[in-house]
């Protein structure tokens, strides 16, 4: 495989050398200072708190948060637009938001200083992905309310890198520039990262002879065996990056490349637990909650991601605890006559059955009174058994995720690709 070398000691910012204890500390400090700025400038923080009978000097040891109440999506979307922000409006630079298409989306606002640590925390991300300065990194996260294009954007120019703002869509564009500005660095969904592998075959590039050494990847749950499939077929290393708009966008955890064993989360900033998505107590294992430890224009006290991980020591950062690749959302739980199946569950068998490519969608009907879920998926070109193949998939999906579904495997080039956040789920039982 290309290289990637991990950092050199010397080059990480001084907090990644820091041991455990320092970094507690160091949490304490801004967790402390968070909450007061919360709880004096954000009418919603200080209701909330009031109404729970705490306050933020209650808060002696980081084990003290567990006593805060959450923050949850619905507050944001009952706070819209800026009701949320600690600081007068003219002191917020930047706005992103969520695409809303489920609802009033949820905007987020940044002060300068918060733009300044986004882009560290995204330099930092770069670097320990293997990124280093004067690197090109060509962007094709969209630009725009997502903060996917400017968050990678910002990080790589903090970093000393050179970047091609592509944003996405326009897949033989992009090909075409990977071919003629040869980046190091691809920054993109690795659901997007597949259209564009399938775009140089297509135009009869060998996606291996590449200048690529190295994908960021993130915006969307993306398993194990995609890895593979990506590092595989690119010859890069494809590391996982996490975020989100409400904390900051990308850029709150990375995978760093010598170890992939998870996402480092940049806890000088981001404070993370897990709770039961259904209890909200302490869990090893289940719903992420992070609080933000140094933002100024929208603080977030235990905010429920809804995403599913489990928090683990750290490794190559050691004082920085690992999130292990998030499974999947709360909300993206498919209960299928009783039994609970995520979409990337379905991702890692589609991709062990041979034949049958990564390109998949998971639709969902009733027919009569139970519910149905067909594994759409592509074959890869030239394939030709396509019902052992099919066969061979449902019985993988009854022996592991213990329930029956139906398999078709269409034709290559069939289902409709994502520029961005990959929609895996078509659910038609409402209709
Ligand atoms: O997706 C920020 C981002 C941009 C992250 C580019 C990484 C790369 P939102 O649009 O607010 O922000 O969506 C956040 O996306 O709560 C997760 O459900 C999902 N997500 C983000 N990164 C990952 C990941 C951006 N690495 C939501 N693995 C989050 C799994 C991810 N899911």
């Amino acid at each position: 495989m290309r290289r990637a070398d991990p950092p050199r000691p010397e080059e990480l910012d001084p907090i990644e050398r820091v041991s455990r204890d320092e970094l507690m500390a160091l949490q304490l400090e801004r967790l402390r200072w968070t909450l007061s700025h919360a709880y004096e400038n954000v009418p919603f923080y200080r209701h909330k708190f009031d109404s729970a009978g705490v306050r933020p000097s209650d808060c002696k040891d980081l084990g003290d948060l567990a006593k805060l109440p959450f923050t949850t999506k619905q507050d944001l979307r009952d706070h819209y637009p800026f009701g949320m922000f600690a600081v007068p409006r003219e002191r917020v630079v930047r706005i992103h938001a969520s695409s809303g298409t489920t609802g009033q989306p949820t905007v987020v606002g940044y002060t300068r200083r918060d733009i300044d640590v986004w882009a560290d925390v995204m330099a930092r991300s770069i670097r320990a992905s293997g990124g280093r300065p004067g690197d090109i990194v060509h962007v094709a996260y969209g630009y725009g309310l997502f903060t996917g294009g400017l968050g990678a954007h910002y990080g790589a120019e903090r970093l000393g890198c050179t970047v091609v703002p592509v944003s996405g869509g326009m897949t033989p564009r992009q090909v075409r520039l990977i071919t003629d500005f040869r980046p190091d660095i691809v920054m993109v969904t690795p659901s997007y990262l597949l259209a564009m592998l399938d775009e140089f075959e297509a135009q009869g590039l060998d996606p291996r002879a590449s200048s690529l050494r190295i994908g960021i990847c993130g915006a969307e749950p993306w398993t194990e065996r995609m890895r593979e499939e990506i590092e595989d077929r690119f010859d890069l290393h494809a590391v996982d990056i996490y975020g989100l708009s409400e904390v900051i966008g990308p850029g709150v955890a990375n995978e760093c490349v010598e170890s992939k064993d998870g996402l480092h989360v940049w806890e000088d900033h981001f404070y993370p637990e897990t709770v039961d998505p259904f209890t909200g107590m302490p869990a090893d294992a289940g719903e992420l909650v992070l609080t933000s430890l140094t933002k100024e224009g929208m603080p977030v006290i235990r905010y429920r991601t809804r995403d599913l991980t489990r928090l683990l020591p750290g490794t190559a950062r050691p004082a920085f605890r690992r999130m292990e690749k998030v499974t999947g959302r709360t909300d993206d739980l498919i209960i299928l006559r009783g039994v609970n199946v995520f979409p990337t569950q379905i991702e890692e068998l589609v991709l062990r059955t041979p034949g049958l490519s990564p390109h998949f969608q998971l639709r969902l009907t009733r027919p009569e009174r139970l519910d149905v879920m067909t594994v759409e998926v592509e074959a890869r070109p030239g394939f030709e058994g396509r019902s052992e193949a099919a066969a061979a998939l449902r019985k993988a999906v009854k022996d592991t995720v213990g329930v029956r579904v139906e398999v078709e495997v269409v034709d290559p080039e069939t289902l409709e690709r994502s520029v961005g956040k990959l929609k895996r789920v078509i659910d038609m039982r409402q209709r």
